[in-house]
């Protein structure tokens, strides 16, 4: 049975909505950063600023290769994954790669006032995301399936991707 992966940018609802569906599917959930966070011991925002986002790439490259071995799994990957071939290619071996979008508007409220996503933590958090977004956008439509998730609740976006992953296997 392969995994499912949400990807998609920061603020799409990823963790929340692969943690429900993998309750709704009774499959494992998994949390690349949660992941990662406790194999270093501490915070992604901590890994950031203490060793640097290099660092942190690699420790993420290294637990995409782990879970890419296994199957069966929701996994909520974080929103630089894919954004790597080396990563894309392990994750498509053995999952349906489901990306979440939204536009910049409801990114920055999503995300506005929570300062544990280090990217964001900038003078101008809404240039940045356009940015992320626009570099990022030839990546994240590689993904299997996109939903937009703007005006979506988030049982929405979970039954749209229960709905995909149906379709696609
Ligand atoms: C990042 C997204 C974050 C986390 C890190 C880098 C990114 O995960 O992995 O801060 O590059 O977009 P979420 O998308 O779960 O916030």
């Amino acid at each position: 049975m392969k995994n499912i992966v949400l990807v998609g940018f920061m603020g799409t609802g990823k963790t929340v909505v692969a943690k429900r569906l993998a309750g709704i599917l009774g499959r494992e959930f998994a949390e690349l950063d949660a992941i990662i966070e406790k194999k270093e011991g501490m915070s992604v925002k901590d890994i950031f600023e203490n060793k640097g986002e290099p660092y942190f790439r690699q420790a993420e490259k290294q637990i995409i290769g782990e879970v890419s071995k296994k199957d069966g799994l929701v996994i909520s990957a974080g929103g630089g994954a894919i954004i790597d071939d080396e990563n894309f290619n392990n994750l498509k071996k053995n999952s349906i790669i489901i990306c979440l979008e939204a536009s910049p508007d409801v990114i920055l409220d999503r995300t506005k006032g929570n300062t544990c996503r280090p990217l964001l933590n900038v003078p101008d958090p809404k240039k940045r995301i356009e940015e992320l977004l626009d570099e990022r956008k030839t990546y994240y439509k590689r993904a299997d399936h996109r939903v937009n998730t703007d005006n979506l609740t988030i049982n929405q976006v979970v039954e749209e991707v229960k709905k995909s992953y149906e379709n696609i296997r």
